[in-house]
C-alpha cells in the first residue's frame, strides 16, 4: 500500500527546507519540472561528485565526456527513438483528457463521479494512438521540417558518436568505458511522484566497450559494482533488489537488462539500469553514418565493432532514493524530531557551529572557527534560539555534526560535537575540528 503521506510530509520538508521548488510556481507551476534550492543542489551535486569519483576517477578505464544536448537528428533516428521511442495514447473526445492505453484499467476520468476512462456513458474515447516522447525544437530561424532537432531524451548516445574520439585521444583500449552526467527530456504522459518522473532530468551514464564474448562478463561485473555503489551512499539494502527484465520487457536494442529498483513510499520502483546492448548501438551509428566505427585490436590483429554494457541512473531519481531513505520522525522528549539522516559525504551542509549562548566572547570564537572551516566545506553559523531547536534545524536538514562553543571552550579551547543520528555528545579541541570533520566526511 503506497505510504502518501510520507511522500506529502517529504515534499513539504523539501520546499520548507529549501531541496526542491516546483519550477515557475509563482505562475502556477510548470508540470513536472522541479527546481534545486540551497540545500537540494549541494545535494544533487554531491551525489554527482561521488558518482563521477567511482566511476572516473578512481578507474584507469573509463574516461569522461560532456557532449552537448542538441544532436544531429539522424541520431534519433539511427537510435530507434524517432520511430520507436513512443507511447500509445487514447484520448477522451468528451473530456478531452488523455490516458496511456496500458493504463486505461488503473486511471481516473476526470468526470464526476470518477471512474475508469470509457465507464461513463458520456465518454467516447478513441484508438491508441503513438505519441513521441521527444521534445522537438527547430535550429535557426526557419520552423521548417528540415531544421528539426530533439532535446536529447538520453545522454548515451552522445558517447557512442564520440567513442572513436575518445578513443583517438587517449590511452584507452577496449576494455575501456566513457562516462557522461547530463540533462536529459521526455515528454512523459504520466510524470510524477515529485522528482521521481519529471520532463526534464539528468542522468549518470556509462557505456563500457567490450569484446564481443567478453559482455556477459563484464554484464556481471558492472551489476555488482553499481548494486555496491548504492550500499555506499548509504541506502538501505534490504530497499534495494533487481528486477530482471523478461522476454517482453526488453527494449529493442538489449540482450539482457537488469533494473535496480528501491521500495519507495509509493512502491518498488527502477532507480538504475545495467543493459548489455550488444554492437546494436555502433553497428546502427556506422549504417547510418556511413563512417567506420570499427576498433581495431593490435594484439589480435583483428577488427569488430564492441560491445556496450551501459549503466544508466537518473541523478534526480537518486536523489529522491537518498531522501525518502533518510527520512525518519522519532519521539524525543516528547517532542516530534524530524531527521534527514543523509551519509556526510551527501549531506548539503557538512557541520554547523554554534555558540552555547549570545554573549561571553562565545559568538567570537564561533564565527572565528567557523570562517576557518567553511574554507574546506559548506558549514553553517546558527546563534539564534535556543540550542535545542538549532539542533533540531540541523536535524531536519541532514547536517551530521554540530560544534557548539560553550563556556568550556573558553577555559580549556575544546567544543561539544553533537552526533545528529545518535544525539550523543563528545568533546574535541579545536585545533582539531577541520582534521575530524574531513576525515568523516571522506570516510565511506
Ligand atoms: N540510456 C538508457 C536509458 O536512458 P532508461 O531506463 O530509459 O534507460 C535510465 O533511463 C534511468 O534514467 C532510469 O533508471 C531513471 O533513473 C532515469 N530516468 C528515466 N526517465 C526519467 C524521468 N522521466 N525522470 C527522472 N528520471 C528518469
Amino acid at each position: 500500500m503506497a505510504d502518501t503521506t510520507l511522500m506529502d510530509k517529504l515534499v513539504s520538508l523539501c520546499k520548507r527546507r529549501g531541496f526542491v521548488f516546483q519550477s515557475s510556481e509563482v505562475y502556477g507551476g510548470l508540470g513536472s519540472v522541479w527546481d534545486y534550492g540551497p540545500l537540494g543542489v549541494e545535494l544533487k551535486k554531491n551525489l554527482k561528485e561521488r558518482w563521477w569519483r567511482a566511476m572516473v576517477h578512481a578507474r584507469d578505464d573509463i574516461e569522461g565526456l560532456d557532449a552537448a544536448i542538441l544532436m544531429h537528428p539522424r541520431v534519433w533516428e539511427a537510435s530507434g527513438h524517432v520511430a520507436g521511442f513512443t507511447d500509445p495514447l487514447v484520448d477522451c473526445r468528451t473530456c478531452k483528457a488523455r490516458f496511456r492505453a496500458d493504463q486505461v484499467a488503473t486511471a481516473s476520468c476526470p468526470q464526476k463521479p470518477s471512474k475508469a476512462p470509457g465507464a461513463h456513458s458520456a465518454c467516447d474515447l478513441t484508438e491508441p494512438r503513438l505519441f513521441n516522447l521527444m521534445f522537438k525544437t527547430f535550429m535557426g530561424p526557419v520552423e521548417e521540417s528540415a531544421a528539426v532537432v530533439y532535446l536529447r531524451p538520453e545522454t548515451a548516445q552522445g558517447i557512442y558518436v564520440n567513442y572513436l574520439n575518445v578513443l583517438n585521444s587517449s590511452r584507452q583500449r577496449v576494455p575501456f568505458g566513457i562516462a557522461q552526467i547530463g540533462k536529459a527530456f521526455r515528454n512523459e504522459i504520466t510524470p510524477g511522484n515529485f522528482i521521481f518522473r519529471t520532463r526534464e532530468f539528468e542522468q549518470m551514464e556509462m557505456q563500457f566497450f567490450v569484446r564481443p564474448g567478453t559482455d556477459e562478463e563484464w554484464f556481471e561485473r558492472w551489476r555488482g559494482l553499481r548494486m555496491g555503489w548504492h550500499h555506499e551512499i548509504g541506502l538501505t539494502p534490504s530497499k534495494l533488489r533487481w528486477h530482471e527484465h523478461g522476454p517482453g520487457e526488453l527494449a529493442h536494442y538489449a540482450k539482457a537488462a537488469f533494473d535496480i529498483e528501491y521500495e519507495f513510499p509509493f512502491g518498488w520502483q527502477e532507480i538504475e539500469g545495467i543493459h548489455n546492448r550488444t554492437d546494436f548501438d555502433l553497428s546502427r551509428h556506422q549504417e547510418y553514418s556511413g563512417k567506420k566505427l570499427e576498433y581495431f585490436d593490435q594484439a589480435a590483429n583483428e577488427r569488430y565493432l564492441p560491445y556496450i554494457v551501459e549503466t544508466s541512473a537518473g541523478a534526480d531519481r537518486v536523489a529522491l532514493t537518498v531522501l525518502a531513505d533518510a527520512y525518519r520522525e522519532e519521539q524525543v522528549d516528547g517532542e516530534l524530531r524530524v531527521v534527514l539522516g543523509l551519509h556526510p559525504a551527501l549531506a548539503p551542509i557538512k557541520a554547523a557551529v554554534l555558540p552555547l549562548v549570545k554573549k561571553d566572547g562565545m559568538p567570537e570564537v564561533a564565527l572565528a572557527l567557523y570562517h576557518d572551516l567553511r574554507r574546506h566545506l559548506p558549514m553553517f553559523y546558527d546563534d539564534s534560539g535556543a540550542i535545542g531547536r538549532r539542533y533540531r534545524r540541523m536535524d531536519e536538514a541532514g547536517t551530521p555534526f554540530c560544534f557548539t562553543v560553550d563556556g568550556q571552550t573558553l577555559e580549556d579551547r575544546t567544543i561539544t560535537v553533537r552526533h545528529r543520528d545518535a544525539m550523543t555528545q563528545e568533546r574535541l579541541g579545536l585545533d582539531q575540528a577541520a582534521t575530524w570533520l574531513l576525515e568523516r566526511v571522506a570516510a565511506g
